[in-house]
């Protein structure tokens, strides 16, 4: 479905500056190997499925009752989840819980952004916070990386200081690159963006992949910090739509004042809850994704195509004969759905299992340069 302006119809009050917008998504096509979106391509273990099932039976009978508004629970077992990876200290007035980590993005937004903010991100990184930015009538300009993805500290703190922007976004590991800011780069970030009274975001959706550690850690030094994460691909949760940012509290006040009442229901609550308690066994193939995406970067660099050094659970790369679209086509018509990320030249593959890796490497190393 395409959007050009002059389908709108003239009774359709649409705001102007949505006119010209398509709908977000990557596409949803059956009977291929799916590895486009970075989920994570275990399903949920049986204990686990049976956890969940428990605890929402036991919810059940109260649909009948808003759910609790706050999601208190939810959030504590969020700020432990986050304590014992980061030796961290934080309480529920730390977390803030959403249906995936794109609703708590749009209100943050409608937060601190709209037509008198002004947003920056540096490209290429995630699509959605451009287009959260749009949606919310928040004007956004885009610092640049390096022709090997990586961030020019120096420049980017450059940046900021002149755009004088009142949100900062950073990806790390970033999508579609895959590639990690230090931490020692965030704090420069996180010094510039207080500098000016900005907010810093850094999402980390893919934080579990890396080795670095999470900005989370610099948040008692940075109340201008704010650490965006979701449940949706170390936790196989994707279909949940779980996501959370931790923050000061003044942070999650202000998402009590632009967040829908209710809108994470009592059914997500229990489920995340549940999946919170048995985190271990969730996250029991992080590791094997990890060893699994090493693999394929070294068979494929073997093999002559470039890959961009990735901590997360996907491969950016680059070295096929033809244009990035017909070689996704070329994928497709094997049954195999990675992602054009339109960066021409490049394409994005998910790590998935065993045999679904083994299948896409087998159709690369026929484009071998
Ligand atoms: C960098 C980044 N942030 C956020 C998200 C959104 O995740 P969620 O499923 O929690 O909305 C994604 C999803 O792919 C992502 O790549």
């Amino acid at each position: 479905m395409t959007s050009p302006q002059s389908m709108w119809p003239t009774w359709l009050p649409l705001r102007e500056d949505l006119k010209n917008l398509s709908p977000y998504g990557a596409p949803q096509i059956s009977g291929v190997l799916h590895l486009n979106t970075n989920e994570n391509p275990f399903p949920l273990p049986q204990p686990v499925v049976e956890a969940i099932s428990t605890r929402i039976n036991q919810r059940i009978a109260d649909l009948n009752r808003y759910p609790d508004r706050d999601a208190v629970l939810l959030r504590e077992k969020l700020a432990n989840y986050i304590n014992l990876l980061s030796q961290t200290s934080f309480s529920k007035e730390n977390v803030w819980a959403a249906n995936g980590s794109n609703e708590v993005l749009q209100t943050l937004l409608l937060a601190c952004g709209g037509p008198t903010s002004l947003a920056l991100g540096f490209t290429p990184s995630y699509s959605v916070h451009p287009l959260i930015a749009q949606i919310t009538a928040t004007p956004w300009i885009a610092g640049f990386r390096e022709p090997t993805f990586s961030l020019d500290i120096d420049a980017a703190v450059e940046k900021i200081l002149t755009a004088n922007p009142r949100l900062v976004f950073i990806t790390t590991p970033n999508n579609p690159t895959g590639n990690v800011l230090p931490l020692a780069d965030i704090f420069r970030i996180a010094e510039a963006a207080a500098s000016i009274s900005a907010l810093l975001v850094v999402d980390e959706a893919y934080q579990e992949f890396s080795q670095e550690d999470s900005a989370v850690t610099l948040i008692g030094q940075f109340p201008n910090l704010v650490v965006t994460r979701t449940m949706s691909k170390a936790f196989a949760f994707a279909g949940a739509r779980v996501g959370y940012l931790v923050a000061s509290p003044e942070v999650i006040d202000a998402m009590f004042i632009t967040r829908l009442p209710y809108h994470l229901s009592s059914l997500t609550q229990a489920a995340a809850e549940a999946a919170l308690d048995n985190q271990e066994l969730l996250q029991a193939e992080v590791q094997f994704l990890v060893s699994e995406r090493q693999r394929m970067s070294s068979v494929m660099t073997k093999a002559g195509f470039s890959v961009v050094d990735s901590q997360a659970n996907f491969l950016l790369f680059a070295g096929f004969p033809d244009s990035s679209s017909d070689t996704w086509k070329y994928f497709l018509d094997r049954g195999i759905l990675i992602r054009d990320v339109g960066l021409a030249g490049f394409l994005r593959v998910t790590i998935g299992t065993v045999a679904e890796n083994e299948s896409f490497l087998t159709e690369l190393l026929k484009l071998r340069p």
